[in-house]
């Protein structure tokens, strides 16, 4: 068994080991002797693994099950965990156990935090990508009308444990998007993991590739837990895969946008002189082999439009990330009345 801790102002800690799911529930009582349990869920992961989870915490361990999908991740479906906390008597000596994808972590953490002003809640990420990303650092979240994630806190978990077992019944492009992120990591800081991922084979040693990208992502967390410098680079990829995700009506997967857009910021870097050439072709060839996209299907024009969203709320800069070479980015800035012209040199038409 792998473990990282995570130095946040609250410490927890990161196990991850194949086949953990099956004594999840030794590592959770470990941490809360005689907390009363309430698994929150989807509704594709409660058929797979809810039962057994469930039973092995406690019969008196409760359950909360919405339908699977970002669709689910809004105010009503926040709302209606809190009832059903409340409903059952829940106290802050009780515990959250957020089993499933991004979507179940986003919304079960912000429950967690809201609920009588903030409860512990524990992270079993079901999918390559949350258990990579966003089961570890303490962003939850929920989406509004007006965008995704636009409403949420800060509440780092009190413990995440990831099964690397569980990925298998995901579907490739589910597990892909973990790849995406993955690459990301490896672009910004570790050359070689990158290389690793390039080959498109890795996935025979799953426990250390998952471990090698917490202990990247941990380590950006306990710099930065408040997102307000070094996280933010975090966000490679991000600016140009939101706009990408946007322009297709959100038919892309949240990793496919990232892929292309990290595709995008390759372009930039090269073209500005922040990157020798030939940059964007290995990023290309990486994702290639990963089976993730690369073709941006929009023009520059529609891909400002989506991204003048994000740009409301930062005034009249634009940070951008870009990339220097593998495992070595920066933050660059731009005017936003740049931005046209930039997203053409992402696209290629300029
Ligand atoms: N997903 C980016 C972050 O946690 O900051």
């Amino acid at each position: 068994m792998k473990r990282i801790r995570v130095k946040a102002a609250r410490p927890y800690d990161v196990y991850i080991r194949r086949g953990m799911l099956n004594d999840a529930h030794t590592m959770i009582r470990a941490l809360k002797k005689d907390a009363r349990c309430m698994v929150v869920t989807d509704s594709n992961v409660a058929p797979l693994y809810l039962d057994a989870l469930a039973d092995s915490l406690g019969a008196d361990t409760g359950s909360f099950i919405f339908p699977a999908g970002e669709q689910s991740k809004t105010l009503a479906t926040f709302g209606n965990i809190l009832e059903h906390m409340a409903a059952s008597g829940f106290t802050r000596a009780d515990l959250v156990v957020a089993l499933g994808g991004g979507v179940v972590g986003d919304t079960a953490g912000f429950a967690s935090a809201c609920y009588l002003r903030g409860i512990d809640y524990v992270q079993i990420p079901t999918t390559f990508l949350s258990a990579i990303d966003s089961s570890v650092g303490g962003k939850t979240a929920i989406d509004l009308a007006a965008g995704k994630n636009l409403a949420g806190a800060f509440l780092q978990p009190s413990l995440v444990l990831i099964d690397p077992d569980v990925f298998q019944t995901l579907p490739a492009p589910v597990f892909n998007e973990g790849t995406a992120e993955a690459l990301k990591h490896g672009v910004l800081y570790d050359s070689a993991l990158f290389e690793t991922l390039a080959t498109g084979d890795f996935k025979k040693d799953m426990e250390s590739v998952v471990y090698r990208n917490v202990e990247l992502k941990a380590a950006v967390v306990q710099k930065d837990e408040r997102d307000t410098g070094e996280r933010r680079m975090l966000n490679l990829g991000h600016t140009f895969g939101h706009a990408v995700e946007a322009c297709s009506g959100f038919s892309l997967y949240h990793g496919e946008g990232v892929a292309i857009g990290m595709l995008m910021a390759a372009r930039i870097s090269e073209r500005l002189g922040v990157a020798s050439p030939g940059l964007s072709d290995t990023i290309r060839q990486a994702l290639l082999q990963n089976h993730l996209p690369t073709d941006c299907a929009f023009d520059a024009e529609a891909l400002c439009r989506a991204a003048r969203i994000d740009k409301k709320r930062m005034g009249d800069t634009l940070t951008l990330i870009l990339i220097k070479r593998i495992g070595e980015c920066v933050p660059y800035d731009i005017p936003v009345s740049d931005l046209l012209s930039v997203m053409k040199m992402a696209v290629g038409t300029a």
